[in-house]
């Protein structure tokens, strides 16, 4: 909860930097529909018009539950899929130009690793797609295993089969950064990891944050999204319904958490909700303007001792963002059937009309 000290109060200025950057990424209208089985079969679209725009240097987490669309928009960002419709771009250019892919990182939601090599020799392969070869090699791989927090003894020696599944996740963030890319996509780095997995993950990305890199990562682990990034989208059933910085996401819609003494109990009943006592002191939820709240409280002698606004967590928020999207969507679809009925005709079958 922050004290409220100016109606702006809820503005940071480091957030208000990041709107100068340029834009590092941009899709317009990016749409895709699988179409599988035999007769290629169109599902329902997995991304539905999505535009966004991603900015240099900051760190952008994609939120959804699952099957919203995140690794869909992933891929097609990176260019392993092709876009049903509209268009994505990095650094200027089409997603999947070949320049471009030699010049970014990313990390798969479930690498697959060969399971019988080592980590160094994992390492050194990825090296020479980028051709990477000799000394140059030997100090890029050892500098990754350091910033990665991967023991050099223990990944030259051990096969990546003995590996737990924070050291697998190190490795594969170790090949993402081999040839220090500017953009480093990051398909859920911190699933399946334990609080000190996950913390190391998050320390390795502040740190690619410091050297001015470029993240986009999906993630569900909201506590970590919410410690890390600069801004969010949430994306549901393919749908991008919010995008931001956390700060601004969270404080709006904002209320006020009141706490104080005396004053007329009829007159804080019409301006407070879930009113509460306790040791002498009333406390309650403000939907109103402050400053007219706090004018009113001096008219009828009330001490305030405490006005914070309440904004909610970013799980609270997401929850939120994705009950009311699908509430809206439910009353557009019960609108929708009685028309539906009325326009049902009935078929031919065999010369006769039957009802459907
Ligand atoms: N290769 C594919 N073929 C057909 N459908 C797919 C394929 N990949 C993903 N989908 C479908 O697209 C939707 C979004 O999937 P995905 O992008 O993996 O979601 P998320 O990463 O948010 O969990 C899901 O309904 C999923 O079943
Ligand atoms: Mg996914």
């Amino acid at each position: 909860m922050n004290a409220v000290s100016s109606p702006h109060s809820n503005v940071s200025p480091a957030s208000s930097a990041i709107i100068h950057k340029p834009t590092i990424i941009a899709t317009q209208d990016l749409r895709k529909v699988y179409r599988t089985g035999f007769w290629l079969k169109a599902a329902p679209p997995s991304l539905k018009q999505c535009s966004i725009e991603i900015y240099k240097g900051e760190t952008f987490g994609l939120l959804g539950p699952n099957g919203a669309g995140k690794t869909t928009l992933l891929k097609l960002l990176l260019g392993i899929i092709r876009p049903t419709a509209g268009a994505a771009t990095l650094m200027g250019e089409p997603a999947g130009d070949s320049e471009i892919k030699s010049r970014i990182g990313y990390l798969p939601e479930n690498p697959y690793f060969y399971d019988y090599l080592t980590g160094w020799e994992f390492l050194s392969y990825t090296a020479g797609l980028f051709g990477i070869s000799g000394q140059a090699k030997k100090r890029r791989i050892a500098e990754l295993l350091d910033l990665v927090q991967l023991d050099r003894i223990s990944a030259t020696k051990k096969q990546m089969r003995r590996y737990s599944k924070g050291m697998l996740q190190r490795v594969g963030m170790a090949q993402a950064l081999m040839n220090d890319p500017e953009i480093v996509f990051l398909d859920e780095p911190m699933s399946g990891l334990d609080p000190t997995g996950r913390f190391q993950v998050r320390e390795i990305i502040l740190s690619l944050k410091e050297q001015g890199k470029t993240l986009f990562f999906n993630s569900h682990v909201l506590s970590d999204v919410e410690k890390i990034c600069d801004r969010i989208a949430i994306l549901d059933q393919g749908d991008i319904i919010c995008i931001g910085e956390i700060e601004k996401l969270l404080g709006n819609p904002a209320h006020y958490q009141v706490k104080g003494h005396g004053g007329s109990l009829d007159i804080l009943d019409q301006w407070l909700c879930d009113i509460t006592f306790n040791d002498g002191y009333w406390q309650g939820s403000l939907y109103e303007n402050p400053f007219e709240f706090m004018a009113t409280a001096r008219l009828m002698n009330a001490h305030i001792a405490k006005l914070e606004i309440a904004k909610p967590t970013l799980e609270e928020f997401f929850i939120q963002q994705i009950r009311q999207r699908r509430e809206n969507a439910d009353k557009m679809s019960a609108e929708q059937i009685p028309k539906a009925k009325r326009s049902v005709k009935p078929r031919r079958l065999f010369g006769k009309l039957i009802a459907q």
